[in-house]
Parts: C-alpha cells; sequence; structure tokens
C-alpha cells in the first residue's frame, strides 16, 4: 500500500508540535511571554525559585510557598557521593563542563530523582565541577540559589548587584517555547522513560553551538577583535565577519529560528549586564561590535533578517560574572533545567509518544547475493 505523500519540513522549522502554557515565542514582534508574563517585566523583578514556581503551577509563589522552594532547592545542592565523584572524575579528565553535568545527572538518576533535585543538583555539580579537586564552598541555605550558585564558584558572598545580575539571567533562560534541548527532553518523556534520562537528553542537545554554545565563541570573538590595534574595533569586526561568512561560519550571538527581529531577551540582559560592567568600556565596544556584525550580515545576507539573540549578552553578563567562557553553556543549562522540569512534567499529562515519520529516499529491492559477490 502506497503511503500518501507528505511535505517534509527541514528542521521542522514552522511546524506545531504541541500545545504548551509555559512560554510563547513570538518571532515576528519580537516578545517573549513566561506563563503570562513579559520576559522584559518578569526577569529583572523575580527570584529565580520564584520563576520555578511559576512554571511548575503557573502562579507566583506566596512568601511562604517562596521560602519552602529556596529550602528545597538548598538541599538539592547537596549532592550524593556518587553524584560527586562523576563530576570530579570527569572534571580531572578534562571533560568539558556540559558533559560532566550529563554524567553527574545519570548518576543521579540512580535515586529517581524529583524536580526541585534535578534543578538544584544542576548548580551543585558545576560549583563540584569548576572547584575540584577541592570540596565545594558551603553556602548558607536561606542564601537564593543564585547567591549560591556565585558563592560556591568564587568562593565569596556575591554583592547583590552580581546576584540581581544572575537572578535575571536564570529567569530570563529559563524557558523558550520548542527549543531543541526542551524538545529532546519531551521526546524522552513521551516516551516514558524517567526524568534525568529526558534531562540528560536535553544537555546534550543544548551542549551544540547553535543551541547554547554560542556564547563562549561570541565573547571570545569580541575580545580578540578588540585587540586587533592599530586597527578600529569597528573595521576589524567588518572584516572578520566578511571572512567567517566567505568561508561558510556563522556569526555566534547573531541570528535564531524564530526570531526575525532582535531577541527580546538580548535587552533584558544587555540592561542587567549594564550594572555590572559600568566601570569598563566592554559594554562601549561589544556596542561597536555589534553594530558592524548586524551592518555587515545585513549586506552579505540580504534575504535574511539576522538580529541579535541572547547569546550574546548573555557572553557580557556572565563574562561581567567572573565567569569563565567555556562555562557559559552550563550556566544556561542551571536556569534552563527550571523549563525542561515543567515541559516533562506538560508532555507527561499528554500522554502522547512523538513518533515523526521521515521520508525513505533510498533504494529498494537491492539484492544481497549480488551485494556480496
Ligand atoms: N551568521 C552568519 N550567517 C547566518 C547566521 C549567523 N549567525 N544565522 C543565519 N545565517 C544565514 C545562514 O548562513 C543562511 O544563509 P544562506 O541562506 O545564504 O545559506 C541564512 O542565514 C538562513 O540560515 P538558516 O540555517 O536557515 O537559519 P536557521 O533558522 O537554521 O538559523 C541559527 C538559526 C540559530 C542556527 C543560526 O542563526 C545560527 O547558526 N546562529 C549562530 C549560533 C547562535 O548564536 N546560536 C544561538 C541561538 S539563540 C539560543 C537559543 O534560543 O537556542
Amino acid at each position: 500500500m502506497n503511503t500518501p505523500a507528505r511535505r517534509v519540513v527541514g528542521g521542522l522549522e514552522g511546524v506545531v508540535v504541541g500545545q504548551t502554557r509555559l512560554s510563547r515565542v513570538d518571532g515576528q514582534a519580537g516578545r517573549l511571554t513566561l506563563a503570562g508574563f513579559a520576559v522584559e517585566t518578569l526577569a529583572p523583578a523575580v527570584s529565580f525559585e520564584s520563576a520555578l514556581f511559576l512554571l511548575w503551577h503557573d502562579r507566583l509563589p506566596t512568601p511562604s510557598e517562596h521560602d519552602r522552594v529556596r529550602a528545597e532547592l538548598a538541599e538539592a545542592r547537596r549532592l550524593p557521593a556518587e553524584v560527586l565523584q562523576v563530576v570530579r572524575a570527569a572534571a580531572k579528565r578534562g571533560a568539558p563542563a556540559m558533559n560532566a553535568l550529563r554524567l553527574g545527572v545519570a548518576a543521579l538518576g540512580l535515586t529517581a530523582p524529583s524536580d526541585v533535585r534535578l534543578v538544584g543538583a544542576m548548580a551543585a555539580m558545576l560549583a563540584t565541577y569548576v572547584r575540584h579537586p577541592n570540596e565545594v564552598v558551603e553556602v548558607p541555605p536561606e542564601v537564593d540559589h543564585a547567591t549560591a550558585l556565585l558563592w560556591m564558584l568564587h568562593g565569596r558572598r556575591p554583592t547583590d548587584t552580581e546576584a540581581r545580575a544572575l537572578t535575571t539571567y536564570l529567569v530570563t533562560v529559563c524557558d523558550h517555547g520548542m527549543n531543541a534541548s526542551t524538545f529532546a527532553a519531551r521526546v524522552v518523556a513521551s516516551t516514558g522513560s524517567d526524568d534525568a534520562a529526558a534531562i540528560e537528553a536535553a544537555l546534550g542537545a543544548l551542549a551544540g553551538p547553535l543551541h547554547g554554545g554560542a556564547p563562549g565563541p561570541a565573547l571570545e570573538a569580541l575580545l580578540a577583535l578588540r585587540d586587533r590595534a592599530p586597527t578600529t574595533l569597528e573595521a576589524a569586526t567588518v572584516a572578520w565577519v566578511e571572512e567567517q561568512v566567505a568561508q561558510g561560519e556563522r556569526i555566534m550571538g547573531f541570528g535564531h529560528r524564530v526570531y526575525r527581529v532582535r531577541d527580546p531577551r538580548a535587552d533584558v540582559l544587555a540592561a542587567a549586564a549594564k550594572a555590572l560592567l559600568a566601570d569598563s568600556s566592554l559594554l562601549a565596544d561589544a556596542q561597536v561590535h555589534e553594530r558592524a556584525v548586524l551592518a555587515t550580515l545585513s549586506r552579505l545576507k540580504p534575504d535574511r533578517p539576522i538580529a541579535t539573540n541572547v547569546e550574546y549578552y548573555t557572553a557580557l553578563l556572565l563574562h561581567g560574572l567572573g565567569i569563565a567562557s567555556d562555562l557559559f553553556t552550563a550556566v544556561f543549562a542551571v536556569g534552563r533545567v527550571a523549563g525542561w522540569t515543567a515541559h516533562i512534567a506538560e508532555q507527561r499529562a499528554t500522554g502522547r509518544l512523538i513518533r515523526p515519520r521521515v521520508e525513505y529516499i533510498g533504494p529498494f529491492d537491492r539484492s544481497v547475493a549480488a551485494a556480496t559477490r
């Protein structure tokens, strides 16, 4: 029986695969709504704990609910011995941070972790990776998640400005429609596999440079071009973009599958980065570099509107917080795991296996005898 011909949609671009109450990405208008709140109003105003509660319960928490989430996250940051062991082993071997997180989540999966456990542990695993072979710095349980992460990473209590900047970042990236890592998590969850397996899949997807791996290279490009004296940064950027595009390379931190205008998260993070980088010339240089990249891309790719995405100002904000560029994607995971857990729960509620079709374009009726003759 012949199957009716179906249109192949490469990269599932524009395909609607389900429904969600968690977030809406409006790519034409450049708007992101998180459970009803515009990202630019929510992210600078609430804690990561509140955003997490919002994604899980579709409303902001009362003060006592907020404190309970904060206490549960503090408890969840205490890692079991087998998790500490694999994360330290990965760090010792020089594995990338994202691989260490994946191994850590797999080890955590031995104990059927709750959602809050998965979210809290992500930050502690990152700190364990960074501080190995030493012990992770103990932080008082009453501090919020962003403060705890910075404290564990740097071994000192962060300033309020630093803690607020990281909180704004974590809330900004906590969820973003049907992005590749969220889809990966939902596919695994749809098979009835466990939550840790779904989060592992999501981490694998996030690690790629086209998704969560862009901010490190984006920062490195800016810093390298800044040092190219005596050429001005603007001229150096134009020449570099031309060279990259001629070689078929992408400029990291620019372009998006859904946004055809500026990613609204870029502005939220630019404002947060400003508070951190006020005393340095980096922000002004970043704006010169950004304008030169955009102008050159629009000249070289006139048919494709390419705008700044979240990763560009992520790079500046995390750099301003003293976080090394090879950790940027792992910090993204600390925030996005909130959305993954909420999507996994939503997916389970549908009870529907995600199982699309593929068009076969190979031959038929090959003969084994002829092929092995
Ligand atoms: N630099 C240079 N050219 C680009 C870029 C870029 N950053 N983005 C798109 N293009 C060009 C691309 O080369 C293609 O040109 P042509 O038609 O001449 O071959 C055209 O634009 C269309 O590209 P596409 O591959 O159809 O676009 P896409 O929807 O697959 O791209 C993207 C989305 C994010 C993969 C891409 O913009 C990209 O590679 N950006 C750089 C990596 C990056 O910053 N990723 C983080 C995305 S934001 C985080 C998140 O939400 O996941």
